[in-house]
């Protein structure tokens, strides 16, 4: 007997839509397909646009991308399926993380926002749909993020070693999985993980990132810009914390570049790539210091730049989930069909040491087929 759920997931670098259609019958979660959809340049443009402007955002253009982007979800699924040959009937539900537009756990007024209409989800596909995983977390006093500790847990916690994840999207976050079952699980998020490096090398050069991190190696690490971006509070604050591309963003960088003579466009992107290994490094260092194994999972593992630069700065071994029967670029969709199918079963999917919410709490919101 198959038990199928779908998991989409389109994060902060604002690359496509990730969807993988996942068996959970047996031991194992087996992975029937995985279909991928670029976002279009003009997609893109209207994320960033309201991601960028928040003060100024438009009622009209949220609406409307809410809209679009629940119409591309549902077509990516669509896709999805008719790739497998497998009918919208075998599928208990879909899981869906949505378009974060901003995040913001710590305000005054704590909140998150995540796009893509899943009553048009449910509508086109014909399939239940959960979407909103994160706003629960936060109402019961969490970050809303990072979530996919949970998963991570399920899949990854070894009695034999100590594992860390890390999962390298836009933001990078990582997972602390001790090998003594009884110790909470810590997450967090690290801080950048490509969405710097991604907007560097889009103003210099024509791509959206820098493939296989082949312009960065060409650079040089610049050690006081280094030194500079690193003394953001943010990388030294205690966890739970969480953060976003409302955070570190291009304004981010602008400001820090405008105290700093001039470098070449390749050691910034060189030393963007440090940032983000370092912060990861530190954070390992810092929280899980008896790591004996990692992983690495999210479109960054490609990087080969970034894991040159971790293997150098970490002494435990590193390797790619692929190594565990996943692969990195399908984690974290998997993640959120296993969330969609807790949710469904009334099962609860935030960790509270984790996300520091007060309880462990039953995520998101049911579309009904
Ligand atoms: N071959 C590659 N070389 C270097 N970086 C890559 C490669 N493939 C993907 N990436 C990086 O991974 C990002 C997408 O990662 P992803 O895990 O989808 O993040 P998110 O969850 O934020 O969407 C791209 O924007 C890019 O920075
Ligand atoms: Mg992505």
């Amino acid at each position: 007997m198959k038990d199928y759920y779908i998991g989409i997931m389109s994060g902060t670098s604002v690359d496509g839509i990730d969807a993988g259609l996942y068996d959970f019958s047996g031991q194992n979660i087996q992975v029937i397909d995985f279909y991928y959809q670029p976002f279009t340049q003009k997609i893109k443009q209207n994320i960033h646009h309201l991601c960028r402007n928040p003060q100024s955002i438009s009622l009209l253009d949220y609406g409307q991308l809410d809209t679009q982007l629940g119409k591309l979800y549902a077509e990516a699924c669509l896709n999805l399926l008719q790739q497998a040959k497998v009918n919208a009937q075998d599928i208990k539900a879909i899981g869906n993380h949505g378009q974060t537009l901003y995040h913001s756990p710590t305000a005054q007024q704590p909140f998150t926002i995540q796009i893509g209409d899943a009553n048009i989800i449910s509508q086109i596909t014909g399939i239940t749909t959960i979407t909103d995983f994160r706003r629960r977390d936060i109402a019961a006093g969490g970050q809303g993020a990072p979530l996919v500790p949970a998963f991570h847990q399920a899949m990854f916690q070894s009695d034999r070693e100590n594992r860390v994840i890390i999962n390298i999207g836009g933001v990078a976050n990582l997972s602390i999985l001790p090998k003594d079952a009884q110790k909470d699980i810590l997450g967090f998020d690290t801080g950048p993980g490509n969405t710097l490096m991604d907007y560097w090398i889009s103003t210099h050069k024509n791509c959206t990132y820098d493939k296989n991190g082949e312009w960065a190696a060409t650079g040089n690490i610049q050690p006081e810009l280094l030194k500079q971006l690193k003394e953001e509070p943010y990388f030294s604050n205690p966890p739970p914390k969480s953060t976003g591309t409302e955070f570190f963003s291009a304004n981010w960088l602008t400001k820090k570049l405008a105290t700093l003579p001039a470098y070449p466009a390749e050691d910034i992107q060189r030393t963007l790539c440090q940032l983000t290994a370092e912060t990861i490094a530190e954070a390992i260092q810092k929280f899980a210091p008896e790591t004996d194994q990692v992983f690495l999972c999210g479109g960054g593992t490609h990087n080969h730049t970034l894991f040159k630069a971790l293997e150098q700065l970490l002494s435990p071994p590193i390797a790619s989930t692929e190594t565990q029967g996943i692969h990195p670029d399908q984690v974290e969709a998997m993640a959120f069909a296993w969330l969609a199918k807790r949710t469904l079963q009334g099962l609860t999917g935030n960790l509270p040491a984790t996300t520091g919410a007060k309880q462990a709490v039953i995520l998101g919101g049911i579309y009904q087929a």
